[in-house]
């Protein structure tokens, strides 16, 4: 085909030999297959800023560290360099995602690197070589959505055991290679730690995993992976290994009013004991 604009820096570098086809026009990006000297590979092309829809909006990008406090201030007045910085650190934060979570061993496309706004990766494919179907193009049985509900609970610890939340996972955002679901499309991934939302937004990422699969496995439909994952993780308890149930216990203990009461007593007779003080020290 034509080469796409966006695509000809990578060509002119020798990055890209060939585009072959255009796979998808996403919301927020385009992709195509490439081939690159013998592999055949996939290239994310982001769209440009005033394209995208929601997924730049604050509540993702909250602690999300820049180089320098330059580049920080230049972000908060909305310079025209701001927006330059801010769109560069948008696009490489996928590509820093994908290498840190291929590191914690989460099953994600292999990245190679980001470019000129595009990102080179694996083309996932299924057993007969073609692209990998989304999670939401895939027949399913009852037994096949208990596997694969499993399969990525797994993989949502194993990623916030890397620090990260997705923050749009859904069937749209999974494919099927010939090896089972692969987590993709991580532009707005979170900082677990440093982002006051993402307790919400991992919530959010299992409830949107529970509500797929109990479609075709209802006995999914009351579980709470997401709320005893994420309460793992603020205890410091979680690991690869954590066992879960899908339960939460609820807090069955009464609250022990009296210890309440005796707390406030005694701050109360601090503060007049410190009052009294001063009283005094001031007739002296
Ligand atoms: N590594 C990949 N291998 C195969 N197909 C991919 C890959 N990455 C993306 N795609 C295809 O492109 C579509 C859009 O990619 P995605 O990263 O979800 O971008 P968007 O932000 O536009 O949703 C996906 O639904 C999938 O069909
Ligand atoms: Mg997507």
């Amino acid at each position: 085909m034509k080469t796409p604009k966006r695509l000809l820096p990578l060509i002119e570098d020798g990055l890209v030999d060939e585009v072959l086809r255009q796979l998808m026009s996403g919301k927020e990006a385009k992709v195509y297959v490439v081939r690159c000297g013998e592999e055949i590979r996939c290239a994310k092309v982001y769209k440009e800023a005033n394209q995208r829809s929601f997924k730049q909006a604050a509540a993702y990008t909250e602690g999300r560290k820049v180089k320098n406090s330059r580049q920080a201030r230049a972000m908060a007045k909305g310079s025209k360099y701001g927006r330059e910085v801010q769109e560069e650190a948008w696009q490489t934060a996928e590509v820093d995602a994908l290498y840190r979570l291929a590191d914690a061993g989460v099953r994600v496309p292999e990245p190679y690197i980001c470019f000129e706004g595009v990102l080179l990766m694996e083309l996932l494919t299924d057993a007969n070589g073609n692209a990998a179907p989304r999670l939401n193009d895939v027949e399913m049985s009852e037994a096949l959505a208990l596997q694969y509900h499993a399969e990525l609970i797994h993989q949502v610890v194993l990623m916030l055991c890397a620090g990260v939340v997705h923050g749009d996972l859904s069937e749209y955002n999974i494919l099927v290679d010939a090896e089972g679901p692969v987590i993709i499309d991580l532009p707005q991934a979170v900082d677990a730690a440093g982002n006051n939302n993402a307790a919400a937004m991992l919530e959010r990422d299992v409830d949107n995993l529970r509500s797929y699969f109990s479609q075709f496995a209802p006995s999914l439909a009351h579980s709470q992976f997401g709320k005893e994952i994420w309460k793992l993780y603020e205890a410091g308890e979680l690991t690869p290994d954590s066992v879960l149930t899908g339960r939460v216990k609820r807090e069955t203990r009464p609250a022990d009013v009296r210890a309440v009461l005796r707390e406030v007593e005694s701050v109360r007779q601090e503060e007049e004991d410190r009052r009294r003080y001063l009283a005094e020290l001031r007739q002296q």
